[in-house]
């Protein structure tokens, strides 16, 4: 009886949080693809997206991929317009990809399979976020970085390459990037302002940065160094009291 009460709640939760996304972005079809759950993905996952209620079974799989598809579509749209203006990127730097829907995304939507992509995300074991704008701190990482490459390898991502957080400190990471971008992490969870240094050194002439923030975002002085523009960001979940913004940055207005 008491199983049955608790199947019947969870089967309640799921189509509530089915029914939250937006329909529109919630219909599109899916791009990235979420492999069978395990328990241990789904434990990496719930560490991640902490509001899903999910289990190891098809119906949470379904749910999940909707969801991260949903957000993907948004990201999309809000970048195409300037991303398709562009040179296809050579190397590409995500901060915070979790479980690597974005990348698996625009290299799939863009027709990026030759592009590299770093992803720059550490190992953990509890949730350290911060509602907005936290302050940069050691190990605030809840990734899983073998499941991460499972993931891209599972969504045919030909070339990347996952740089340790734990090992390589963002300041250490070499080269530039045509296209750096971190989404719900830098600029989101924890503010932009305590990273741009370190940002800033990994992007020349032509680099674009992509940062979702919070629509509320204030300017802070480094960014005057930058060109930036806020453009705007459905979320994939509707009537959300949450509002977003992509922030692009570039050093030069031609980028
Ligand atoms: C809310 S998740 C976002 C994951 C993914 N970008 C998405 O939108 O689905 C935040 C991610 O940022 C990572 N993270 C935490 N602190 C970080 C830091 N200092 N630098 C880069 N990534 C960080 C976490 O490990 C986690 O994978």
């Amino acid at each position: 009886m008491f199983a049955a009460a608790q199947s019947w709640l969870k089967q309640r939760k799921m189509a509530k949080a089915e029914q939250a996304l937006d329909p529109e972005l919630a219909s599109k079809p899916p791009v990235f693809l979420a492999p069978p759950f395990t328990p241990e993905l789904v434990a990496a996952i719930r560490l991640i997206s902490t509001q899903l209620a999910l289990d190891p079974n098809e119906e949470s799989r379904l749910l999940w991929q909707k969801e991260q598809n949903a957000a993907c579509w948004g990201e999309y749209e809000a970048l195409a317009p300037a991303l398709h203006l562009r040179e296809t990127p050579k190397r590409v730097l995500e901060i915070g990809p979790g479980m690597g829907r974005s990348a698996v995304f625009f290299a799939k939507k863009f027709g990026w399979q030759e592009s590299e992509f770093h992803l720059f995300d550490g190992n953990g074991t509890s949730t350290k976020y911060k509602y907005k704008r936290g302050p940069r701190f050691e190990d605030s990482f809840c990734g899983n970085l073998k499941l991460l490459s499972t993931l891209l390898d599972y969504n045919r991502l030909q070339h990347y390459k996952i740089i340790d957080a734990q090992q390589t400190p963002l300041a250490k990471v070499d080269g530039t990037y045509d296209l750096i971008y971190s989404f719900y992490a830098i600029g989101f969870h924890w503010s932009l302002e305590h990273f741009v240094d370190d940002i800033s050194r990994l992007m020349n002439d032509k680099s674009l940065g992509a940062f979702i923030v919070h629509g509320d975002f204030q300017s802070f002085p480094a960014l005057k160094n930058f060109n930036c523009r806020i453009l705007p960001l459905k979320a994939a979940k509707k009537r959300t009291t949450l509002k977003l913004g992509m922030l692009l940055m570039s050093k030069t207005p031609a980028a």
